[in-house]
This record gives structure tokens, sequence and C-alpha cells, in this order.
């Protein structure tokens, strides 16, 4: 189980709990399940109500569409990602509907999969994102139009035991999660 960190003021229980796992339990998520954390995604707030965010997912399931985004990692990654039942790439439209750039795309995509993840921690699920794949190998095994751009992946899943995990990964499972003091976020 993961290090608690201390709390500097009393946050809800649904965001104390969330961490980032690497060993996920060997539990298949039902369709409603996924569609229910994008579903929870696809409310949050976006400048004009653009909802510039996009994703492409699929079960681990051996499905084209599951290898093809498994091809997209790091080989790091790719080490414990076997582990999740869920994979995802997220994307944004980096345009409005007027052919204007959306400098707030990537800050709206934030906020759909920070809704993502509490709605995963109201389920028992847990989340872990990856800025660690390729962008160049997402555009070659998909076809997207040249303002959709890749952002990172991520996925989803039940906790499992550490035990299956490299050393290295184990290790990291272990470690206290940590964050600056808030004084340090003020300026
Ligand atoms: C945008 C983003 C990219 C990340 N990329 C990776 C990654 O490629 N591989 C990985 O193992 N963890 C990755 N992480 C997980 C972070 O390392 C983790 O969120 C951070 O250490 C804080 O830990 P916590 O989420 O458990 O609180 C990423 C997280 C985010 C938000």
């Amino acid at each position: 189980m993961k290090p608690r960190p201390h709390f500097e003021h009393p946050i809800d229980e649904i965001l104390q709990k969330r961490w980032s796992p690497r060993a996920f339990a060997d539990k298949a998520l039902t369709d409603e399940q996924v569609l229910t954390l994008f579903e929870a995604g696809r409310w949050a707030a976006s400048c004009n109500n653009e909802q510039p965010w996009r994703f492409i997912w699929s079960h681990k399931n051996g499905s084209e569409k599951y290898i093809k985004l498994f091809e997209c990692l790091t080989t790091r990654n790719q080490e414990w990602v076997t582990t999740a039942p869920l994979l995802i790439m997220t994307l944004v439209n980096t345009l409005f509907a007027n052919g204007k750039p959306n400098k707030w795309a990537l800050h709206d995509l934030g906020l759909a999969m920070g809704n993502l993840t509490t709605q995963a921690s109201i389920m028992g699920l847990y989340v872990h994102n990856m800025a660690g794949f390729s962008v160049e190998k997402a555009r070659e095994v998909f076809t997207l139009p040249e303002e959709i751009v890749p952002v990172t992946m991520a996925v989803v899943g039940y906790l499992g035991d550490p035990s299956m995990l490299s050393e290295f990964n184990q290790g990291r499972e272990a470690q206290l999660q940590e964050r600056k003091p808030l004084k340090e976020l003020f300026l």
C-alpha cells in the first residue's frame, strides 16, 4: 500500500485516496464503467464550451486497437502497463470551431481528466497518467487530422499486488507520495 502523505488541511477522502499505481488487479472493467468515466470527463468546464478533449481507448483485450495504443508507449511504461485493464490516449482539438487556435485546449483536457479521475476514485478505481509515449507513433498508427494532438496516455483499473512488478517498479510503488508545501505554491 502507498505510504500516505501528510495533508496540511483536511481534503475529501475521495481526493485523499488518489495516487498513481503501476500494479493493477487482473479484473476487467465493464463498458458501462468505462463510459461512466468518460461521461464524468464530458461534463468538465471548457473555454467557450468547446469541449476540446478527445480519447482513443481500449480494454486490454488483445484487439488491434489495444496493440496500436500499447505500441505507442515507451518500453519503460510498457513494462507495467500490461497489468491494467483499460488503456487510454488523450488528445485535444487545438482549434476552436471557428478555426482559431484554442490555447486553453490543454487546460480543458486537464479538467476533463480531473473529473474522470475523481469519478474513478468514487468507483474504487485508480488512474495512472503517462507522458512516456510517442506522438509520432500515435500519428502513424491512428489517422489523425493535423489539429488533433495526442497529449497523454493513461491506464485505469483496480489496485493490484505490487509483487507482480519488477523490483525497480516495486520500489517506485512503495515510495512516499510527496508534495511541495502549500506555501511554496503562492507567488
Ligand atoms: C502528465 C503526466 C505524465 C506522467 N507520465 C508518466 C509516465 O510516463 N510514466 C509513469 O510511470 N508515470 C507518469 N506520471 C505519473 C507521475 O509520475 C505521478 O503522477 C507523480 O509522481 C505524482 O504521484 P501520484 O500521482 O501518485 O500522486 C505522469 C503523470 C502526469 C500527470
